[in-house]
């Protein structure tokens, strides 16, 4: 096997509501390798938002273990997962999540501000990452002037500014016709090449589940290697 990135093993999520407990995550085993693209299929209510949020250390398991690179995320406390998250893991979520009033450049900015990168190699950094998605000439717009493919492509360079390991993607391409989300992965392509990132993303999409290099798929939250 290769080296793993992330490693998930036996991890239970359940809420309770009112009197019932519900449990959303069953027994999940996941191993995701360095460099790979790795993809997350299921219907939707099936868990795949809840994985996510655990392997990125936004939740945290009520059983199992989430080992990602020498951290026990599920040992961890918010603060501790927080700071880890802002260095080494990248969000892109369905609806961009960009900031309205920010340019483009200043979106970017943002992100790496927030991870402590030195803001001399800022500049540098913002117009690398907005040029590795097609858009250093739409640096100084605003979400509102820019295409939905655009505005996904504005919210990668921020996700990956500050050279995260894992970039995580929660239905990236949802909204987004064919050929924009044929953008989109191969922007991802890329990232693993060149930016040696590990990506894991949740899809609905055949076409762009032939891209991956492993699937999953949730059923009932439980975790199926296809
Ligand atoms: N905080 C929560 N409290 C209660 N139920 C939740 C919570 N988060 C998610 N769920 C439930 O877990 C199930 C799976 O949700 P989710 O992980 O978002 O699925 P998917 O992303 O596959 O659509 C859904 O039935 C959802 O209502
Ligand atoms: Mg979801």
């Amino acid at each position: 096997m290769e080296p793993s990135l992330l490693t998930v093993r036996g991890v239970e999520r359940s809420f309770t509501v009112g009197a019932q407990k519900l449990t959303i995550l069953k027994n999940i085993d996941m191993h995701i390798p360095s460099r790979t693209l790795v993809m997350l299929k299921g219907r939707s209510g099936s868990g795949k938002t809840t994985l996510m949020n655990i392997i990125g250390g936004l939740d945290i398991p009520n059983a199992g273990t989430v080992q990602f690179l020498q951290y026990a995320m599920h040992t961890l406390n918010d603060q501790q997962r927080t700071h880890i998250r802002r260095k080494e893991i990248g969000f892109i979520f369905q609806t961009y999540a960009l900031m309205p009033l920010l340019t483009a450049y200043e979106n970017v900015e943002l992100t790496l501000r927030m991870s402590g990168v030195p803001r001399k190699l800022w500049k540098e950094r913002i117009l690398e990452c907005l040029s590795k998605v097609g858009l250093a000439k739409r640096a100084h717009h605003r979400p509102s002037e820019l295409s939905g493919g655009e505005q996904q492509r504005v919210a990668i360079a921020k996700a990956i500014a500050p050279k995260p390991k894992l970039l995580l993607a929660d239905e990236p391409t949802a909204e987004l016709d064919t050929l924009m989300g044929t953008t989109v992965m191969a922007v991802f392509r890329e990232l693993i090449t060149q930016e040696n990132m590990t990506i894991c993303m949740t899809t609905h999409d055949p076409s762009i589940l032939e891209v991956a290099d492993d699937v999953y798929e949730m059923v009932d939250g439980t975790l199926h290697a296809r």
